[in-house]
């Protein structure tokens, strides 16, 4: 966390930006009505976290007899690479207890035309690159989807690949893969410590011949994860000091039995949204070590929090009354303050007293919910200058990455066009926390894909939602 910078915002004020319309065209199917002004109250749980889950059901696929992940969130993103392990010959199923068995036994080639149904879902698709090579010795990857909150781009998963020996082709709806011989165990420096590309670096290095060095790797809790699954499989991975990790190929793997760590973006999702709506939820499932960053920030600014860490404790995130504090907040890797958790905590922040400023490091194009949440009377204003500590990637090249938020404000109701998943839980808990009755469009679209179940964990804190 940095101070505030008020001379230097208040120079800048005349760098005001807002966003122009996605022109999405609002979908009545799919609307969640919210009569806002109930504080939440209750309780919830989290499940295994959906960025360790679905790199998890990748990894089964390098095994040579059957894994276990247990308590697997019931979210689209998990049908979806489930749905690809299928179309690969891995027979799936999944308990009442949310228990997910996977039998690689047979993998086979899929067919492009099935495989380009996916196209578009998901990021997690290009993890599938090293373990199919490694199995089948090609693979075709479809045109990936995932959140539009930046570029995206995937040079770094493409040159490490091209490095381990792969041979890629751009194709028009994907891409094709072959391994001539078998991958080789490479030196590699990402530069930038980006979470897919060590996952793939990873999931490819396990089953090269050599050993291979990763520097300026991601270590995320759920990268941490996905190492102890590969470790049960039967890899040798070593974290070393400074983001350098070293993998020594080994020639087979075997299945693994998995409670995944909890979902640390859910969580500190519905822990915002007690703060926003003056309420108190108690999430279950919820583990501190993986918060602790977050926990720092929801202290500074007001919010109070109680860990229970017997077994199946959580946390309990709760409003204490009187006013929030300001805070200048940056987002970054690991152990920094993850994105994912920039969206809900700046709805909270309108309701605080000053001005606050976040910086985005992670994404270019990750303020774009801003716009829905002005219209609801927040008063927020987005810059292309890196208001933050640290200069970061974006402010070079005229994003408009930074916001200064001067709150608090009264939010009254509107219709609000969801533009991606945690965005979307933005617009949710800003919609909750409003004046009247709001409409948020695209929750079956976009929320689903992150959050399980969360009409009934709405319904059961207590929020005045319908469907209509
Ligand atoms: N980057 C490149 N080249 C690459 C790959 C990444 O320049 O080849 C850049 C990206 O453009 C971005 C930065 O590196 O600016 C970080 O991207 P990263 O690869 O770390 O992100 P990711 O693996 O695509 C995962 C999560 C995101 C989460 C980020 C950061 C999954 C499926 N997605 O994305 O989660 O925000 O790491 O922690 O694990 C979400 O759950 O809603 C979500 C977006």
């Amino acid at each position: 966390m940095k101070r505030p910078v008020l001379t230097y915002m208040l120079a800048l004020g005349s760098a005001f930006h807002s966003r122009t319309s996605e022109g999405c065209a609002l979908n009545d199917d799919d609307v969640l009505v919210v009569h806002g002004g109930t504080p939440l109250k209750g309780e919830i749980r989290v499940r295994g976290a959906k960025n360790l889950v679905s790199k998890a059901m990748v990894a089964a696929l390098l095994a040579d007899s059957p894994s276990t992940l247990f308590d697997v969130p019931a979210i689209s993103d998990v049908d979806i690479v489930r749905g690809l392990l299928e179309l690969h010959g891995v027979r799936t199923s999944i308990d009442k207890d949310r228990s997910l068995r996977m039998d690689p036994t047979n993998v086979v080639t899929a067919g492009v035309d099935e495989i380009n149904v996916h196209a578009g879902s998901s990021r997690i698709p290009i993890l599938l690159c090293g373990p199919l090579l490694h199995r089948l010795g090609s693979a075709y990857i479809p045109d990936l989807g995932g959140c539009n909150i930046g570029g995206r781009p995937i040079d770094f998963h493409i040159d490490a690949l091209r490095k381990f020996g792969a041979v890629v082709e751009k194709l028009p709806d994907g891409m094709h893969l072959t391994a001539p011989q078998r991958l080789q165990g490479i030196k590699y420096t990402l530069d930038y410590p980006s979470v897919g590309s060590t996952e793939q670096i990873l999931l490819t290095a396990v089953m090269a011949e050599g050993v291979t060095e990763l520097r300026n790797a991601a270590v995320e809790p759920e990268i941490i994860d996905l190492i102890c699954i590969l470790q049960k499989m039967g890899a040798i991975i070593k974290v070393n000091t400074d983001r350098v990790i070293e993998i020594e190929g080994v020639d087979r793997l075997s299945g693994y039995r998995h409670r995944p760590v909890p979902d640390r973006i859910e969580t500190g999702s519905w822990a915002a949204a007690a703060l926003a709506t003056h309420g108190e939820v108690f999430v279950r499932g919820a583990r501190q070590v993986d918060m602790m960053t977050f926990l720092n920030v929801y202290r500074t600014i007001g919010g109070a929090f109680d860990v229970d860490d017997s077994p199946g404790g959580g946390i309990r995130f709760w409003h204490p009354g009187g006013e929030l504090s300001p805070a200048a907040l940056e987002t970054d890797v690991h152990p920094g303050l993850m994105t994912d958790w920039q969206q809900p905590l700046v709805v909270a922040l309108t309701q605080a007293r000053g001005l606050s400023i976040v910086h985005e490091t992670v994404y270019e194009r990750r303020f774009g919910y801003t716009a829905e949440l002005r219209q609801m009377g927040a008063n927020i204003q987005l810059y292309r200058d890196c208001l933050g500590g640290t200069p970061c990637r974006w402010g070079r090249r005229n994003f408009l990455h930074s916001a200064v938020i001067a709150g608090p404000s009264k939010l009254h109701a509107a219709d609000l066009q969801i533009p991606d998943l945690r965005a979307g839980f933005s617009h949710l808990i800003a919609a909750l926390a409003a004046e009247g009755t709001s409409r948020v469009f695209g929750v079956d679209r976009f929320i689903t894909r992150g959050y399980e179940d969360f009409d009934a964990k709405l319904a059961g804190l207590g929020a005045n939602v319908e469907r209509p």
